[in-house]
């Protein structure tokens, strides 16, 4: 069976991007797959996060992966600082990656512009990320469109590796979905939705209420031409808002097109508004009963354990590839 590992920040609730780009992405491939889905702490912390917030925010993820329909018997669920291996690897694979490669690297250049201080961790994060899945072994890793370059990054750390040491790694494909890979902000849709943006009517995240959904909708920004129809050039915000419905409504675009000829953009939003709140009320409930429960202590437990045990085994090959430490007698 080939292996999948992919990870979520806990930065913040997570929105429909991550859900549409990465999640559902997750639930699907479960069933075909060993797969490690990993709440990424460590690198939440290349920016400033306010300590309560980020437990809150760790424990809300590993809910919502749950909540959302990844199954702990055939998904190993875990967080990233309770399988130290990843910061170990991680270390080793900044050691050959190169500071021009990781400064090229656009999200750096993005949280980085215009900050006086940018912390080490911030332009470090791409190796760090290189070792969550080189550690597994994946063949396989589904994440968003934005994900792209550091996985092509990845791919160049393990073939440094291998061809400078030993031949360890495995060589990871990335995986992004065909429609909804880039959910955009919803007040401004040339830009990518975002848990981090400070406009809140940008995001929906997977907790809200549907009366704020519904707001957001409403809100949205769309154009003046008054025509349901998708054209990601000249109509940004209508072609995002049919994305969204398409995948959460189960309808092509097309049959949207039709479905709205000749009506405005209200009825469409009121419509669209009603499909989310549809999709997210059953992960929701599933959520309540879930975040404050020792099932999923147990789960994140076993989840790390698991974890552990396959991710120590890579760490050692690479220690002795590289000649770190003794050799044991
Ligand atoms: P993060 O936490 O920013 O996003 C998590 C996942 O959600 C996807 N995503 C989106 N997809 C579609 N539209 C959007 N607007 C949108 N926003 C986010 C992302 O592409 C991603 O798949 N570096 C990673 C986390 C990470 C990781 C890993 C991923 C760390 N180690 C190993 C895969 C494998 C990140 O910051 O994702």
């Amino acid at each position: 069976m080939k292996t999948i590992f992919s990870g979520i920040q806990p930065s913040g609730v997570i929105t429909l991007g991550n859900y549409i780009g990465a999640i559902k992405q997750f639930v699907e491939l479960q069933h075909e797959y060993d797969c490690y889905f990993c709440v990424v702490d460590q690198h939440a912390i290349t920016v400033p996060q306010d300590r309560l917030e980020l437990r809150k925010n760790i424990r809300t993820l590993a809910a919502l992966y749950i909540a959302a329909g990844l199954d702990h018997d055939k998904a190993t669920l875990f967080i990233q600082s309770e399988v130290p291996a990843h910061a170990q690897a991680g270390w080793m694979l900044q050691c050959i990656a190169y500071i021009g490669e990781l400064e090229r690297m656009t999200q750096f250049k993005d949280k980085s512009s215009g900050k006086d201080a940018v912390s080490a961790g911030l332009l470090t994060y791409p190796p760090l990320m290189a070792a969550d899945i080189l550690l597994y072994g994946a063949n396989l890793v589904p994440v968003g469109e934005d994900q792209k370059q550091h996985l092509e990054l990845t791919r160049d750390l393990a073939e440094r590796f291998n061809n400078r040491f030993n031949d360890i790694f495995t060589i990871p494909e990335v995986r992004i979905p065909k429609i909804g890979a880039r959910v955009m902000s919803l007040q401004e849709p040339t830009k990518k939705m975002s848990k981090s943006d400070e406009n809140q009517r940008s995001f929906i995240t997977l907790l809200d209420e549907p009366k704020q959904i519904e707001k957001k909708i409403k809100s949205a920004v769309t154009d003046s031409e008054g025509i349901v129809k998708f054209d990601r050039e000249n109509k940004p915000g209508v072609s995002n808002l049919l994305s969204i419905y398409s995948i959460l409504g189960n309808k092509t675009v097309e049959e949207l097109e039709v479905k709205y000829e000749g009506k405005g953009y209200g009825e469409f939003k009121t419509d669209l508004a009603e499909v989310v709140v549809n999709a997210l009320t059953p992960i929701q409930d599933r959520f309540k009963n879930l975040v404050e429960s020792k099932e999923l202590d147990d789960i994140l437990d076993a989840g790390a354990e698991k974890a552990a045990f396959k991710a120590n085994k890579m760490l050692k090959k690479m220690e002795t590839a590289m000649g770190l430490g003794r050799k044991k007698r």
